[in-house]
């Protein structure tokens, strides 16, 4: 007691405002996408697997990433790699076991790292135990789990499946089934409130585990239109997402209830988030699934549709600023990822595509938000050739072949120039996906150290970003000249700039200020002006 009265005396009384609580982690968070299956292979078996994620965990601290989001590891029917999900609270026997899994994001945590997993609510695996209970008995719990409708000569309604095909198939006994995805991802009904307590379940017990959130599969589906009424129009894989010729499969308002509810609940874990797949044509839609009280982010896919242009690079950008910053959410940006063709590729191919994919990784590194970043990417991998007789993805085989599909972009990662580039420990394994011949030269041990690799250029431009908040956390303002497109973000004292020249022509742009880290070595200052060789970008500071 008298102790502090003395300090009462000795220290005269100020008003201290309230320190301004620290941003969520997730918010300006680079997030490192590893396909499980094509990561690390530890156990010889030529798959990837947790302990050879563990093993490589080191690698991820070194690149400088802040958290892991994992594919599917769950036990699943395998016709879809991983997304048709047999048990959601076990781990697939060819990845490990629930021991890996917590050691997995033990080990992640004293590195610095978090672990987020996927989770698949849309649809189970059709080797479910509820969906074969429900194909067992019409008249079963399991079988109101689902979107089940009687035996008749035509499927319920005109509704197609992502994969190709109608979204209907019949079961042995006759009756249909919905299946937005292939016919082995039955969708369950989310109008039984079984689903959702079973979700909620799931939910606790693997973050129990320590793990940092989820990545949510399909996060615009769940709900199917009430009267499962026809859809005014044809899905097509070139749009950006679904829109209203698509409106009684997605977007319906109830889901928005389920993203309440889990946020609540990871609310009661600290920093922990929920990062939502959202693929709707209309930005502000899909930014509502990252309001306040809903999921943590909602990914912006655009930048990974849009061609090699100012144009559409720029409303991609600009649009997505706009919708995000109405629900005040950061946007996610998303450059690559597992289900579309390598942006190397996507670019150009060869010594074009990868120049323009370095270019296009220091834009969207330096964008506000969360950056996903898809492993592989930061070697400049191109889009693998896969005969057709390796190919293993339902949208090849469900589309007769006239889709290519997207085995080229899962194929293993090359680690070091021997055989079988490292990814099984002997390198006698065969891998699930045939490695291309010349994939040495992408190696990580070979691009390591390597001035001009595009490994390197990842590693600088993480440890940048880090040392220069305005790029993840300032305000950004997107400005295009010409071929040119620039984005300058300020924060406190510090503006920067990313300045991409995305036309044939070399440009000289007025930008003061320091290079920081430039796409090519190609780039040369003189004086206050830049000048930006064709597919090129640079990250400046200002004076
Ligand atoms: C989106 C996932 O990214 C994709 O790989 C999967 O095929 C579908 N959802 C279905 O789960």
């Amino acid at each position: 007691m008298a102790r502090r009265l003395s300090l009462a005396r000795t220290q005269p009384r100020r008003r201290v405002a309230p320190a301004a609580a620290p941003a969520p982690w997730w918010r300006d968070a680079v997030v490192y996408q590893v396909y499980l299956r094509s990561f690390a292979d530890s156990d010889g078996d030529g798959i990837g697997d947790l302990r050879g994620l563990r093993q490589r965990l080191p690698y991820l601290s070194w690149l400088g990433v802040d958290a892991v989001w994992i594919n599917p590891h769950y036990p699943s029917g395998g016709a879809d790699g991983g997304y048709d999900v047999v048990d959601y609270r076990a781990v697939d026997p060819e990845y490990g076991d629930v021991s890996d899994l917590e050691a997995l994001v033990d080990d992640a945590r004293r590195l610095g790292l978090r672990v987020v997993l996927d989770v698949v609510p849309n649809h189970t695996s059709d080797q479910h135990p509820w969906f074969q209970a429900a194909l067992a008995d019409p008249d079963s719990p399991e079988a109101a789990r689902y979107h089940f409708a009687p035996a008749s000569a035509e499927p319920p309604n005109n509704w197609q499946s992502l994969f190709g095909g109608p979204a209907w198939s019949r079961t042995p006994d006759g009756r249909w089934y919905l299946h937005l995805f292939a016919p082995e991802q039955p969708d369950l009904n989310w109008r039984d409130p079984v689903v959702a307590e079973d979700f909620e379940r799931t939910l606790r017990f693997w973050l129990d585990r320590g793990v940092s959130g989820f990545r949510v599969d399909v996060a615009y589906g769940l709900y199917k239109d009430a009267g499962l009424r026809d859809n005014p129009g044809a899905y097509s894989p070139t749009l950006f997402g679904h829109g209203p010729e698509q409106a009684m499969t997605w977007n319906q308002p109830e889901v928005h209830g389920v993203w309440r509810r889990w946020r609540s609940i990871c609310d009661e874990y600290p920093d922990t988030m929920l990062v939502g797949e959202v693929c709707l044509a209309d930005l502000e839609q899909v930014a509502l699934y990252s309001r306040p009280d809903e999921l943590h982010q909602s990914l912006s896919f655009r930048l990974l549709k849009s061609p090699w242009a100012v144009a559409p690079f720029a409303e991609a950008i600009s649009s997505a600023l706009d919708a995000y910053g109405r629900v005040g959410a950061p946007v996610s940006w998303v450059l690559g990822n597992h289900d579309k063709e390598r942006q190397v590729t996507r670019f150009g191919g060869g010594e074009l595509g990868t120049a323009r994919a370095r270019a296009a990784a220091l834009l969207t590194l330096a964008l506000p938000g969360s950056a996903y970043l898809y492993a592989g990417d930061e070697l400049g991998l191109p889009q693998a050739h896969v005969p057709d007789e390796a190919k293993q993805d339902p949208i090849f085989h469900r589309s007769g072949g006239a889709r290519a599909g997207r085995d080229g972009c899962r194929v293993p990662m090359p680690w070091n120039p021997t055989e079988g580039v490292g990814f099984s420990p002997d390198g006698a394994a065969e891998p699930w996906l045939p490695i291309p011949a010349d994939w040495s030269r992408y190696a990580v041990s070979v691009q390591t150290g390597q001035g001009g690799s595009t490994l390197t250029l990842h590693r600088r431009a993480l440890a940048l970003r880090k040392a220069h908040p305005a790029f993840a956390s300032g305000s950004a303002t997107v400005t295009t000249r010409g071929d040119v497109l620039t984005i300058r973000s300020v924060d406190g004292g510090e503006a920067v700039r990313c300045v991409v020249n995305m036309g044939s022509e070399t440009v000289l742009a007025g930008c003061p200020g320091s290079v920081l880290l430039a796409s090519t070595a190609a780039v040369r200052r003189s004086g206050g002006t830049v000048a930006l060789p064709p597919d090129s970008a640079v990250w400046v500071l200002e004076d």
